[in-house]
């Protein structure tokens, strides 16, 4: 097996860095955007076809959803048409790829954890761009795995919630955290680790998958577990979803964007770990 990581330096890249040469037996390739960039065609296909690529972990993407709604060019060159040319190029050479999608791709509007038959409907341009990527590798790779994942972290960057609530916290700001965005928190680690089980099981099974950590929270029901696992107790302030819109510049989220995961869990064997023992490894981390 030889398996190409793109966007290997992001958040869930470079989870994936660590995490693969320990439970993975292949030839591993991390290409980060300034080696590798998934919109350019000619440069993927030479790639894969020197080093006999049989899977690729798409890891590359656009992920400044508020910046999406105001480039949205490109927003979809990386989402919609990179996946698009990724799905191609390993289509052309017989690569079989994992790629990470998003819960944004919902509209919000569920009472229950969402199953991967639900509809989907994109509130903001970056969760269109994510299901334009979607359907780019349903048509053209069906034999892909896509997982969409929700309010992934990792302790390698402060680019992610937990980050930002951290660094606002060391200021000593008041904070003022949304608590009308029901979601599960996802650890890059875990999903590291699952994407490794997947790669090491003998049979693929190609198809739509959710994966996020168990249980359930509001993102004030997070940033309150941020603080008391690092042991600050700042002020945080309950609002609402409203208040952000008061800037026109913030991309419409879900209000509810739980996923159910009981198929990858079924199908793949993978643990799903409680958010806040996986927010606790994080924090250990951090
Ligand atoms: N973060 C979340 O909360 C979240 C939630 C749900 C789903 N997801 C999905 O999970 C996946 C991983 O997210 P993440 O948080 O790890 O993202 P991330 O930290 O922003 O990493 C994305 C990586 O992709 C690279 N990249 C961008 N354009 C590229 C291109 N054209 N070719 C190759 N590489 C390119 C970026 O490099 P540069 O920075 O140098 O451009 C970056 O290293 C994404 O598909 C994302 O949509 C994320």
């Amino acid at each position: 097996m030889n398996i190409l990581v793109t966007g290997s330096n992001g958040q869930l890249g470079t989870a994936l860095q660590k995490v693969l040469p320990q439970l993975v037996n292949a030839r591993l390739f991390f290409v980060d955007h300034s080696q590798l960039d998934i919109t350019d065609s000619d440069t993927l296909g030479r790639f894969i076809a020197n080093n006999d690529i049989s899977h690729i972990v798409n890891c590359a993407a656009y992920t400044n959803v508020d910046g999406a709604e105001e480039d949205k060019a490109a927003c979809m060159a990386v989402n919609a048409e990179g996946v698009k040319t990724l799905a191609l190029a390993a289509d052309n050479y017989g690569a079989k790829i994992i790629h990470i999608s998003t819960d944004f791709v919902f509209d919000g509007h569920a009472y229950l954890p969402y199953k991967e038959s639900d509809k989907v409907n994109p509130l903001s341009h970056y969760g269109a761009s994510k299901r334009s990527g979607e359907t780019a590798l349903l048509a053209l790779a069906p034999e892909s795995i896509i997982i969409r994942t929700s309010w992934l972290y990792s302790p390698d960057t402060d680019r992610n919630f937990v980050g930002k609530i951290l660094k606002a916290a060391t200021r000593g700001d008041k904070l003022k955290v949304v608590s009308d965005q029901i979601g599960s928190p996802t650890n890059a680690y875990d999903l590291a680790r699952a994407i490794a089980k997947i790669l090491v099981t003998p049979q693929w099974f190609p198809g739509v998958f959710h994966y996020c950590n168990a249980g359930i929270c509001s993102r004030y029901d997070f940033a309150k577990a941020i603080l008391y696992l690092v042991g600050m107790n700042n002020e945080v302030t309950p609002v609402s979803t409203d208040t952000n819109f008061l800037n026109s510049t913030v991309a419409a989220r879900p209000y509810f964007s739980a996923l159910d995961t009981s198929k990858i869990r079924l199908t793949y064997g993978v643990d799903t770990p409680n958010w806040f023992d996986s927010l606790n490894q994080c924090i250990q981390n951090f």
